[in-house]
């Protein structure tokens, strides 16, 4: 026999899969509506939320994404400090993602902090709320920060992509590619004693991997800064697995306490 699932399950999975909107307040007639398939959209249209009414960018064309790239390399490389860093990204419209988002998704927490936190991208209460890790993912991270004796105030929170994905989609390769520039430029400013990456896309871009997070989580790698106006720095960097992955496969949990003590050594060590 089959077991339908109550309705709030399904509101609940629809909210989690970024559907906000079910219906719009005029009818829609799909039949007479042409097919069109545009080759300048960004965002894969078998990737978007279907319920996700937020405009797609077509009043300012992105530029191609070697020069949004390029030019990402060059702000970021040109800001002395956090606050300008996080002034020129606010400027930037480079990355589609920004006229989708409500808002930029800077960081959070302690800059001066010995431990920089590194995400994915922010997801509807952090696009809201305008800070990283504030929706069950971040009360989970705190959760999980507190059980090494750890709060927002010791460590420095952001996300590798600073706006959110339309329905939480994960970034694309190009997407990230852009705004890389940025983050590599936040930590080099932030100047951690550890970086803690969490999740692939996060763990694969910024530590240069290719293996699955499976594999990689509980390992360190040096994180290398660029250093063109500084000196490099190797940072040690331990990936871990993503808190929103933890809340759908609670099991692994366990895996995410071994890393935590990991870290928690290191920092003991001095
Ligand atoms: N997931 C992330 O990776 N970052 C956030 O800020 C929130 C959820």
């Amino acid at each position: 026999m089959l077991h339908a699932d109550p309705p709030h399950r399904i509101v609940e999975f629809l909210a989690t899969a970024g559907v906000e909107t079910l219906l719009g307040d005029e009818p829609v007639n799909r039949l007479a509506q042409p097919v069109k398939e545009s080759v300048a959209d960004p965002v894969p249209a078998n990737r978007q939320s279907e319920g996700d009414i937020r405009p797609t960018p077509t009043a300012t064309a992105p530029a191609a994404p070697d020069d949004a790239a390029m030019t990402a390399r060059q702000l970021a490389s040109s800001a002395p400090d956090l606050d300008t860093l996080r002034a020129l990204l606010d400027q930037f419209d480079g990355c589609a993602l920004k006229s989708m988002a409500t808002r930029l998704v800077f960081a959070d927490g302690n800059p001066e902090g010995r431990v920089m936190i590194i995400g994915e991208a922010p997801g509807r209460d952090e696009d809201e709320i305008g800070r990283p890790f504030v929706g069950r993912a971040g009360q989970l991270l705190d959760r999980m920060l507190a059980a090494i004796g750890l709060d927002r105030s010791q460590v420095y929170i952001a996300n590798i992509v600073p706006w959110r994905p339309p329905g939480n989609r994960t970034p694309t390769p190009q997407e990230i590619a852009i705004c890389l520039p940025f983050i590599q430029r936040q930590i080099e400013l932030a100047a951690p004693d550890f970086l803690i990456t969490m999740g692939a896309p996060a763990t694969q871009n910024l530590l240069g991997q290719r293996e699955g997070i499976l594999r990689l989580r509980g390992r360190w790698f040096d994180y290398q800064t660029g250093g063109h106006d500084r000196p490099t720095r190797t940072i040690p960097a331990l990936a871990t697995l993503h808190p929103a992955y933890l809340l759908r496969q609670p099991a692994q949990k366990a895996l995410a306490w071994r890393d935590l003590r990991s870290l928690k050594a290191r920092l003991e060590q001095g």
